[in-house]
C-alpha cells in the first residue's frame, strides 16, 4: 500500500518500501542492513523537510508512508532541536537513520530511576536500530538543519505503530502517552494521558534542565525570563544528589568503575556549564581554576608527598635553607612556597616564584614574591641561586621538544654547586590519578577524565576536568578544559639532567622515598622527585 505522496517518492525510498512488506517482523540487524541496502540519500527525504515547525514543536515530523503494520517518517531538526526522552509506542522493530550530526542517548529504568547508559554523537549516514524497549533522546548540537529518516513497524496491522509513545519526565516521575510527536515541553491537549514513571537520575535531570532553558530560549524567551530556570540548575542543594552519584560511579579509590555511566555525568556538567556561562549574569564572579587549586591540588599534595620530600632533600642533600636563595620555577599559587618559607625558617626576600599562569600569580603575590614569567625565558639578570625547586611536575606542563631546554636554563640560574629539587610524574601516573577529587569540607568538587595520548611518538597524559564549587551557598560551575602532560620516560628525564648536572643527579619514589634505579620504568607511587646538584 502506497499513500497519496507517492508521486514525491524516489526509487530508492520506493525500494524501501517494498522490501518491508516482504516480512511483518525483523531483527535489528536485518533491519539495518536493509535500509543500507537502499542506498537512501539525503535529497531524497528533501520533499518532506519542515524546518518552518512551529517553535514549541522540538522537531518538524513529517508521514512519508503508512502500510497497516509499519510507517516511515522524516523528521528536520534544526539547530537547538531536541526530543523529549520516549519510546515508540507498539513499535517492536525499527531504524533511525541521520543525514548530519545529532546527539543520542539511550536511557534504561531500573528500581524506578531513569539513567542515560550513554551519550553519543552520530555521524552522517549512520543507521541505529529500534525496539521496544528502547528509551531514547535525540537532538542536534550542529549549527546546520539535520534530516532523519525513521522506520516503525510490530508484526500485527495497528492504527497507529507509535501509539500512545511513552515520554518520560523525570523530575516529575511521570509518564505522558501520546499520540503525535514526542516533543519537549509538550503542551496538556496533546498529552492522552499521564501516568507514574520512574524518577531521573542526577544527571539526567540536570540535563532536562539545561534542555528546558535550551527550548525556552529557542521558543523566544529573554535571558531574564529563563533566569529562575537557570537559578535551580545552579541550586546549592543538588549538591546532596550530586555527592550520592558520585559516589555510586566511583570505588574506595575514587576511580570510576562505571566509565559510560562517567562519561555521561561529565557530559551533563559540560552541558551546563556551557549554557551557564552563555546565559548567566553570575558567571563573572566564577570562582576562577586558580582559587580552587590549593584546596583541590595543592594543600593535599604537599600534606600527602611535598612536605615528606623536601624534608628529606633538606636533610640529606642541602640543610640549612634559612641561609640559601630559593627560586620556585612554576609557584603556582606560592602554597608551597609559604609552607617552605615556614618550616625552614626561609626569609621572605630570599625566596622569589615565578608562574606562567597570570592568575596563579595574582594569588601567589598574597604569600610570597613572585612574577609572571617562563622557564623557557629565564632572565639571566635574576642572577644566580642556591636552590631551584619546581613542584607538582611543571616541568611536564612544558612542550615535549623543550624540556631538555627547560633543563638547560634551570641549570643556567643555580650557582655552581647549587641543587634542583622537583617532582615528575611517571609515564604511568594514570593508574593512581583519581577520577574525582574534593576539597576537605566536599565543597569543591572536582571530576577528572584522564586518557592517555600519543602524538608525534611522545605519551602525553590529558585529563579533562570540571569543577564545581559550592562554598557561595550556590553551585559553580567550571569547565576548566584539558590540561596535558608529557609523560617522558624516567631514563629520558634522568639523562637530561645528567646532561647539565655534572655533581650528581638521583631519583627517588616521592613518597617511599626509595632510590630509583638507572634501570627502572616507574615507581610505585608514580610520583617521583628528581635531585640534581650542578
Ligand atoms: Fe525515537
Amino acid at each position: 500500500m502506497i499513500d497519496e505522496t507517492c508521486e514525491k517518492i524516489s526509487a530508492p525510498v520506493q525500494l524501501l518500501i517494498q522490501k518491508l512488506s516482504e516480512r511483518r517482523t525483523y531483527r535489528p540487524a536485518d533491519i539495518i542492513q536493509i535500509i543500507a541496502a537502499c542506498d537512501i540519500k539525503e535529497e531524497d527525504l528533501l520533499p518532506w523537510a519542515d524546518f518552518d515547525h512551529p517553535l514549541q514543536d522540538s522537531y518538524g515530523r513529517k508521514l512519508v508512508h503508512k502500510s497497516p503494520n509499519f510507517e516511515i517518517m522524516v523528521m528536520s531538526w534544526k539547530p537547538g532541536d531536541i526530543s523529549a526522552i520516549h519510546d515508540h509506542g507498539y513499535t517492536t522493530w525499527g531504524a533511525v537513520q541521520v543525514f548530519g550530526p545529532q546527539e543520542h542517548a539511550a536511557f534504561r529504568v531500573e528500581d524506578d530511576q531513569l539513567f542515560a547508559l550513554n551519550r553519543t554523537y552520530f555521524k552522517y549516514g549512520q543507521i541505529v536500530g529500534v525496539g521496544h524497549s528502547l528509551i531514547h533522546q535525540m537532538g542536534n548540537y550542529s549549527d546546520k538543519n539535520v534530516l532523519t529518516l525513521h522506520v516503525y513497524g510490530l508484526e500485527e496491522d495497528v492504527n497507529m505503530v507509535t501509539g500512545e509513545a511513552r515520554l518520560y519526565l523525570p523530575e516529575r516521575g511521570e509518564i505522558q502517552l501520546v499520540n503525535g510527536g514526542v516533543f519537549f515541553n509538550l503542551p496538556s491537549h496533546e498529552v492522552l494521558e499521564t501516568i507514574a514513571g520512574p524518577v531521573g537520575d542526577y544527571p539526567t535531570n540536570l540535563r532536562n534542565r539545561v534542555e528546558s532553558v535550551n527550548r525556552a530560549l529557542v521558543a523566544g524567551s529573554s535571558s531574564a525570563d529563563v533566569q529562575p530556570m537557570l537559578d535551580k540548575i545552579l541550586d546549592a542543594h543538588s549538591r546532596g544528589s550530586l555527592l550520592q552519584h558520585i559516589e555510586q560511579l566511583v570505588n574506595d579509590d575514587h576511580h570510576a568503575n562505571d566509565s559510560a555511566r562517567w562519561n555521561v555525568l561529565n557530559h551533563e556538567l559540560k552541558a551546563a556549564a556551557r549554557l551557564v556561562s552563555r546565559e548567566s549574569s553570575t558567571s563573572d564572579s566564577f570562582h576562577s581554576y586558580a582559587e580552587m587549586y590549593d584546596h583541590l591540588i595543592c594543600q593535599p599534595c604537599l600534606d600527602q608527598f611535598i612536605t615528606g620530600y623536601l624534608d628529606f632533600v633538606v636533610d640529606a642533600f642541602e640543610p640549612n635553607w634559612a641561609a640559601k636563595k630559593i627560586f620556585s620555577l612554576g609557584c603556582g599559587t606560592g602554597l608551597v612556597e609559604q609552607h617552605m618559607m615556614q618550616r625552614y625558617s626561609i626569609p621572605r626576600e630570599n625566596l622569589y616564584g615565578i608562574d606562567f599562569s597570570a592568575s596563579m600569580v595574582q594569588e601567589a603575590q598574597k604569600r610570597i614574591h613572585a612574577d609572571q614569567g617562563d622557564i623557557l625565558t629565564l632572565d639571566p639578570q635574576l642572577g644566580k641561586w642556591d636552590v631551584a625547586f619546581s613542584g607538582l611536575n611543571v616541568f611536564q606542563y612544558i612542550h615535549s621538544t623543550q624540556l631538555e631546554e627547560a633543563v638547560r636554563r634551570t641549570a643556567e640560574v643555580l650557582q655552581d654547586g647549587g641543587l634542583f629539587v622537583g617532582d615528575f610524574i611517571t609515564p604511568d601516573h594514570i593508574r593512581w590519578y583519581p577520577n574525582v577529587m574534593y576539597s576537605n569540607d566536599r565543597q569543591i568538587i572536582s571530576l577528572r577524565t584522564p586518557r592517555l595520548i600519543e602524538q608525534e611518538g611522545k605519551m602525553y597524559q590529558e585529563s579533562e576536568i570540571i569543577n564545581i564549587d559550592f562554598r557561595s551557598g550556590h553551585m559553580h560551575l567550571n569547565y576548566a578544559g584539558k590540561h596535558k602532560r608529557y609523560l617522558a620516560p624516567l631514563h629520558r628525564v634522568r639523562g637530561y639532567f645528567e646532561k647539565y648536572f655534572s655533581r650528581e643527579v638521583r631519583l627517588f619514589d616521592a613518597l617511599s622515598l626509595r632510590e630509583i634505579s638507572g634501570d627502572d620504568d616507574t615507581c610505585q607511587s608514580t610520583r617521583y622527585i628528581v635531585v640534581a646538584r650542578k
